[in-house]
């Protein structure tokens, strides 16, 4: 099969103030290809630039230097008006679905917006169809739909977040810590979901987190970041069993590992 490149990024850099003198170098000349169809994981410590690297592949930052590409086109210098077509294609899953999620919006209109914003359907039907069949890909019960987020469980608020990510049928799909802040149990009913949607949609999904037995489950490469710089990208089988990286298997050495009786 072809290798087709959804996203790449050349030496890119960015670096936030850090008091009056001091600068810190978030992200130190990243270069990456995320493929069509592929789950790419991005781990690395708390502060190491993960976050930071995501906003400026979405271009919800501007890099200071470097080259970012969507499919053939570049949009690092593009404006807000150039990117709007790209906003659809790449959305994004947040930690928290608790305050990612309107207090104040049923779930039936948290799904709705993004399809209304992008004017996806030309009828009311078409839409409320579509909003059903986002609850069933997300294995929620239509008796859902004029609840409001608090009335939901954490793993529940975070599948409503995925339904409102897909709802556009993105291209890409970014989750940063999108399962951190779940028990163990529910981590891993999101992650079978997200497999399974990545596998019906043919999603590519950058998926960000700390956590390397989490990233095992999900991820077809690896990326390993530390002090905003890619030490190692490989696939995750060899991530796992053949490190490459004296920090990577730092990391892997701090994987809880489950006792053997
Ligand atoms: N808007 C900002 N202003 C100043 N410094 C920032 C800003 N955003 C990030 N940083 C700094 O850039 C570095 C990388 O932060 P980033 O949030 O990308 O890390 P991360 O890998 O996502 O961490 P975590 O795992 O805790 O989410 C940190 O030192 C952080 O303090
Ligand atoms: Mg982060």
């Amino acid at each position: 099969m072809e290798r087709q490149i959804i996203l790449s990024a050349s030496h890119v850099k960015k670096s936030f103030r850090a008091g009056m003198k001091n600068k810190v170098m978030a992200v130190n000349d990243v270069s990456l290809e995320i493929l069509k169809g592929e789950t790419l994981a991005l781990v690395g410590e708390s502060g190491c630039g993960k976050s930071t690297l995501a906003r400026l592949l979405m271009r919800m930052i501007k890099a200071d230097s470097g080259s970012i590409f969507f499919e053939d086109q570049e949009i690092t210098g593009m404006s807000e008006r150039e990117l709007r077509p790209f906003r659809r294609e790449m959305q994004m899953v947040f930690q928290d679905p608790a305050s990612s999620l309107d207090p104040r919006m049923k779930i039936r209109d948290i799904i709705a917006e993004p399809l209304l914003a992008w004017h996806v359907y030309d009828s009311k039907e078409k839409t409320d169809e579509r909003i059903l069949e986002l609850l069933d890909m997300v294995d929620l019960k239509e008796d859902c739909l004029d609840r409001y987020p608090h009335q939901f469980s954490g793993g529940q608020r975070q599948r409503i977040g995925i339904a409102r990510a897909i709802a556009v049928k993105p291209k890409l799909l970014v989750c940063d810590e999108s399962v951190s802040a779940l028990d163990v149990c529910v981590q891993a009913q999101i992650l079978n979901l997200l497999k399974t949607l990545k596998n019906q949609m043919g999603l590519t999904c950058l998926f960000i987190s700390h956590d390397l037995a989490v990233v095992s489950f999900i991820a077809d490469r690896v990326c390993v970041m530390k002090d905003g710089q890619i030490c190692e990208m490989a696939p995750a089988e060899q991530i796992y069993k053949n490190p490459g990286h004296e920090y990577t298997r730092y990391l892997l050495a701090s994987v809880p590992q489950v006792i053997d009786f």
